[in-house]
């Protein structure tokens, strides 16, 4: 399992080979006096900064597997000290009353996770910038990222849209960039029909054409990370060389319903297949797989909700139906791509977010008193909570091997 996490093209990430010099005496005077430098340059700055070693883990250490177990430290940050948690994600402010589901850390099979380090973090992307591209976990997980770095620094809102969708936040003392890009199904999709046979609308989703808005930007950016998942169960039509092709409970006479697995994978494919052939992108992708959900008692708009108080052990559940599915066909487009050589990372959090059914919003995602229907959210996850482990494996995959 551990080929998910390193791409089959194993070089090690900066580290140009050493080259052999000739000898001569010269040489010798030049690399000496080099030598002098970079020493009189780094006792110069010490003062500055702290040196952080490359992040080791150890052999058999398998980040996908394991086991959620107590963790007395509790969460890195809260609604007092993080300003960027989106509101219906803000549990603690909406009155979860449980705050257990805050005291967990994920123990991979086989070795302990170092902690999340936000002045680390920052050191690895100095002069960096980052994108995510996805639906609303995708924002889910860059507010986590937001408020991990909050205790360090905050950052600077450069977005020259009001669109929370295409954000660009901006860290001035380390040069460091977050931008999000909205893209839930990854390739070119427009309303057809703003209803739609399920009043969740009907969508034309062009299978076999990325999504401009992030494809065409890929290459200003030292990291990217995608998912992708939610947003496949919408009513749409599939399009492919621009014609129809077949649909997902489109109800259309004589439209073949290919149904949501279909345009998923191809989706996915299409995305993946992008960027791997983007001329000349050095940038490093991660590819998140999906995030489960936890409907009990219901579907989402029947009632359905998440209660539970504590994490499920491993043996307890298991991934299942549309989720599974989901995941297997990541998985292969993932290894398909993975096999040519590309420089993509798989985040693979599928089995720890499968077993923490309770941290989700639930009702918690909203005010009480709000008089709005709205359905329990089991999709997202509460600030703080069980996604800021998505960038502590974020933060590890970056440090991993690269002496700093
Ligand atoms: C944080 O949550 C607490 C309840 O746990 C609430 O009293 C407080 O007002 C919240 N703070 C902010 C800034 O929302
Ligand atoms: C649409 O609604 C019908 C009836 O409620 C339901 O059976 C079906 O699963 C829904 N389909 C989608 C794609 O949401
Ligand atoms: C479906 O196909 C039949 C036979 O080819 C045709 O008569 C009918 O108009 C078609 N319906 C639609 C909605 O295209
Ligand atoms: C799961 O494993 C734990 C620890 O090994 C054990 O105590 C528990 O009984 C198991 N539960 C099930 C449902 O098998």
């Amino acid at each position: 399992m551990k080929s998910q996490y390193y791409s089959s093209n194993k070089t090690p990430l900066r580290r140009p080979p050493q080259q052999q010099s000739g000898g001569t005496s010269t040489t010798k005077v030049v690399v000496i006096s080099a030598a002098i430098l970079i020493l009189l340059v780094k006792i110069f700055l010490l003062p500055y900064g702290r040196q952080y070693p490359a992040i080791r883990l150890p052999e058999g250490c398998d980040l996908s597997k394991g086991e959620w177990v107590p963790d007395p430290e509790g969460p890195y940050y809260t609604n007092n000290t993080c300003f960027t948690i989106q509101e219906h994600q803000n549990c603690l402010k909406y009155g979860r009353p449980d705050l257990d589901f805050l005291k967990w850390r994920w123990k991979p099979d086989g070795c302990d996770l170092p902690r999340f380090d936000p002045a680390w973090f920052l050191h690895l992307v100095r002069g960096k910038s980052l994108a995510f591209v996805g639906d609303s976990l995708a924002r889910n997980q860059m507010q986590s990222l937001m408020c991990l770095l909050s205790s360090v620094e905050r950052p600077k809102d450069l977005s020259t849209s009001k669109d929370e969708n295409f954000k660009r936040m901006y860290y001035p003392a380390h040069r460091f960039t977050i931008s999000i890009f909205w893209s839930p199904f990854l390739v070119k999709a427009l309303l057809a029909d703003s209803d739609g046979p399920n009043h969740t609308g009907l969508w034309s989703l062009y299978l076999d054409e990325v999504d401009d808005k992030w494809a065409s930007q890929l290459h200003k950016f030292d990291f990217v990370i995608i998912s992708d998942g939610n947003w496949f169960t919408r009513p749409s039509l599939f399009y492919e060389k621009k014609k129809l092709v077949g649909c997902h409970y489109c109800l259309i006479d004589n439209v073949t319903d290919l149904t949501l697995h279909y345009s998923h994978r191809m989706a996915f494919r299409t995305a993946l297949a992008a960027i791997s052939a983007l001329e000349g992108f050095r940038g490093k992708v991660f590819v998140r797989s999906i995030s489960p959900s936890h409907f009990e008692g219901g579907e989402w708009n029947k009632g359905g909700n998440c209660k539970r108080r504590r994490p499920y052990r491993s043996n307890e559940t298991k991934l299942e139906a549309l989720d599974l599915e989901y995941y297997k066909q990541q998985l292969e487009e993932f290894q398909a791509v993975a096999k040519e050589g590309t420089r993509m990372r798989l985040l693979d959090t599928t089995q720890a977010m499968l077993l923490r059914p309770d941290g989700h919003p639930s009702r918690y995602g909203h005010s009480i008193h709000e008089s709005v229907a709205m359905y329990n959210d089991c999709v997202h996850w509460c600030l703080p909570g069980p996604i800021d482990l998505w960038n502590q494996l974020l933060f590890l995959l970056l440090g991993e091997g690269d002496e700093q």
